[in-house]
């Protein structure tokens, strides 16, 4: 089955987008378009992503970007698991923080995590990656984990989220320390993306340019 090669990314957020555009360079003409250019009311993409799981997250996303666009949607729902914390914030990642003013949530998040660990020495966590895809009525899914740990204080620029605090495992820098295309190469994202290409490959799909 031939499908159009245009994909709407179901996110507001504008770093994965870059990530997911770099990721899927290797994949062949994909042309990825960001949620605000196909759909009227993006901001409905935050409302619903309302569940315990990453996946209900994800495909509530991808199917309403769907719905909304009438192009295959790929949605990803992620967040970071703590041992220490018993596994959270997980799917709460995101909002796990109260906003506060002049801070980003992402650092406001990152700051909560370091002051909740204290000098816990049990650092270890994980980045989990769900990714949902819909098109043409077909509905693939895939994971994507990356183990590492914690530091005691953010490091690096670079990346989004909590990449500035964690480092992957057999790494001496954190995901914030790493140029975009290290990160790619061993990211949690990366390998759920890598499993939903071999999906449409199963299941017969071909992106084309329409
Ligand atoms: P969501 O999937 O957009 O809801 O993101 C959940 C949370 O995980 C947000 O706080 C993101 O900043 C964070 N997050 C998602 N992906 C990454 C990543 O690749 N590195 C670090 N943090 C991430």
């Amino acid at each position: 089955m031939r499908v159009s090669n245009r994909i709407v990314l179901a996110s507001l957020n504008r770093e994965k987008f870059e990530e997911f555009n770099h990721l899927l360079s290797s994949y062949g003409s994909i042309e990825l378009v960001p949620a605000e250019k196909l759909i009227r009311n993006p901001e409905g993409l935050q409302s619903v992503e309302r569940y315990d799981t990453y996946f209900e997250n994800a495909l509530a996303k991808a199917r309403l970007a769907n719905h909304a666009s009438h192009y295959p949607a790929l949605a990803d729902d992620s967040g970071i698991e703590v041992d220490a914390l018993q596994g959270r914030p997980g799917v709460k990642s995101h909002r796990y923080a109260t906003p506060k003013p002049q801070i980003t949530q992402d650092q406001a998040n990152r700051d909560l995590l370091l002051s909740e660990l204290q000098s816990n020495e049990n650092r270890s966590a994980r980045l989990c990656c769900t990714l949902v895809l819909v098109i043409e009525g077909v509905l693939l899914h895939s994971n994507g984990i990356l183990e590492g740990t914690l530091t005691k204080a953010p490091k690096g620029i670079h990346g989004f989220g909590y990449d500035p605090i964690f480092v992957p495992q057999g790494e001496t820098q954190t995901l914030g320390e790493m140029t975009d295309e290290k990160k790619n190469l061993i990211s949690h994202r990366a390998k759920a993306l890598h499993e939903l290409m071999l999906q449409l490959k199963t299941h017969g799909i071909v992106l084309a340019k329409p």
